[in-house]
């Protein structure tokens, strides 16, 4: 929209009591981000574009959360949660700074698309005071209802105030609202509370606008896009559309998907070309997945960065900060945590790297630990380019194995060791020739049956 600025109040002070959680409810995640996070991610961004998150008194965290998706975001404290209306005006510094455009959104309806905030911005281009979002809902109750007059929006009736015959209307007030921003602030200052619950509702705005003469319109989308969240039910649909919505876009980016509704991925997975998922695959926040890699089933990713042609998995857990070069390979039953593997490390079973740096090239054993934690602080493993640590090996850290270094089989590696060096850290084996025989007769003479 060039030329136009724009304002959007996003309203997040409510108290979510229906969560039944300590967390405040846009904090809670849908594919690995809060509600919050994704409404803030649709919303108008860019130089003409001003953002006022309005939260609720001691809600420092979700301030935090909106600043941190986007450091322009102002915040605004609603002391008395008295409607949404009201909390609108919490926001009033913002709204006396004028804008072309106001948008008004809710922190807990967080599938809405950026293309719709722009549909109701055209309509307010071609001369709608107001724009609200509608949709015809399978099960309207609880909803504010769109009242229609010839084509003409006339009221928005909330159900606590709606007549019978007001209740059977289908299409329903999703909650976003778009208004002339030169008008807006004066409108809204007229909404009062006459009403069941005394509350100053947003909803009232429409009839304000109608007995000015101007005009009030509503632009329909799906109810997929506008579902609100109220319970952690509503949490859980939201999150089987989000990731339908994801694996769809995955897919038409050319990611193969095995058993697509079996792979959960997050809102900021980001594909190379050629990337396959194999069946039941969870994908969580800050994950890259470059050209042609390969993740096996039953693998779960987080803040993780897997380069080319990379293969992770079957039962892979790849942890915060780890970072896979070209080419590497993760095993079953191996878990890394805050670990740089360089290009074509292998790392094929039952281990874990945690903390460490694994120069190119190095084959790390089945059953190698990284012993990165002494029950106080966490520490170090650096393992240099070529090395080879051999199967059951501890390395203790904090500890250095040189370039080229070759650990034996079983070792617990406590000491530096040298580049191109072999350390082997275990007790002589003994044999005892004939031993085995002797231990059997032993046994089987112990067995024969008492008193027989
Ligand atoms: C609201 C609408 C209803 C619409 C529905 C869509 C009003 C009066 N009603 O009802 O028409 O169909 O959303 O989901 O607008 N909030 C505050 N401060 C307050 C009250 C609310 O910040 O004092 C915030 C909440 O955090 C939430 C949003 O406003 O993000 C909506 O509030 P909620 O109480 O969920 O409104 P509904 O009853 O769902
Ligand atoms: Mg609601």
């Amino acid at each position: 929209m060039s030329g136009r600025t724009v304002l959007t109040i996003v309203l997040a002070a409510g108290e979510g009591t229906r969560m039944r959680s300590s967390t405040p409810k846009v904090l809670h995640p849908v594919a690995g981000q809060s509600l919050l996070a994704h409404v803030l991610s649709g919303a108008p961004e860019g130089p003409d574009t001003a953002l006022a998150v309005v939260i609720g008194p001691d809600q420092r965290v979700v301030a935090d959360e909106a600043t941190r998706h986007r450091a322009d975001a102002e915040t605004f404290v609603q002391r008395d949660r008295k409607g949404t209306a009201h909390a609108v005006l919490a926001a009033r510094a913002a709204l006396a700074r004028g804008a072309d455009h106001l948008i008004i959104a809710f922190g807990d309806t967080p599938l809405i698309s950026a293309k719709t905030f722009e549909r109701l911005r055209a309509a307010l281009n071609e001369g709608a005071t107001l724009a609200v979002l509608g949709f015809r809902a399978a099960d309207p109750s609880g909803y504010g209802r769109l009242l229609v007059e010839s084509g003409r929006l006339v009221a928005i009736r909330e159900e606590a105030d709606a007549t019978p015959a007001e209740r059977e209307v289908r299409l329903c007030n999703a909650g976003v609202m778009a208004f002339d921003g030169r008008k807006a602030l004066s409108i809204l200052e007229r909404i009062g509370n006459a009403n069941s619950k005394g509350e100053y509702y947003l909803t009232d705005a429409v009839t304000i606008v109608r007995d000015l003469g101007l005009e009030a319109l509503v632009i329909e989308t799906s109810e997929d896009e506008v579902r609100g969240i109220n319970t952690k039910a509503q949490l859980a649909e939201a999150e089987s559309v989000m990731q339908a919505r994801l694996r769809n876009a995955a897919m038409e980016a050319g990611v193969t998907l095995v058993a697509p509704e079996t792979i959960f991925l997050a809102a900021d997975t980001s594909f190379g070309k050629d990337v396959t998922i194999e069946p039941f695959v969870v994908i969580g926040p800050g994950v890259s997945i470059a050209d042609g890699a390969v993740i096996h089933s039953f693998s779960h990713v987080v803040q993780t960065s897997i380069g080319k042609n990379a293969s992770v998995g079957p039962y892979a857990r790849l942890r915060p900060g780890t970072s896979l070069g070209e080419g590497a390979r993760i095993g079953n039953f191996v878990e890394t945590k805050a670990a740089t593997l360089e290009a074509g490390v292998k790392v094929n079973h039952l281990s874990y790297v945690g903390d460490a740096h694994v120069g190119a090239s190095s084959n790390i054993g089945a059953g190698t630990i990284t012993c990165n934690y002494d029950g106080f602080s966490k520490h170090r493993t650096e393992i240099g380019a070529g090395a080879f640590i051999g199967t059951n090996s501890s390395l203790v850290a904090p500890v250095k194995i040189g370039k080229g270094a070759y650990i034996g089989s079983g070792s617990v590696i406590t000491r530096d060791v040298p580049d191109d060096a072999m350390a082997v850290e275990r007790s002589q084996q003994t044999n005892r020739e004939g031993g085995a025989t002797r231990y059997r007769e032993l046994k089987t003479r112990d067995k024969r049956p008492k008193g027989g």
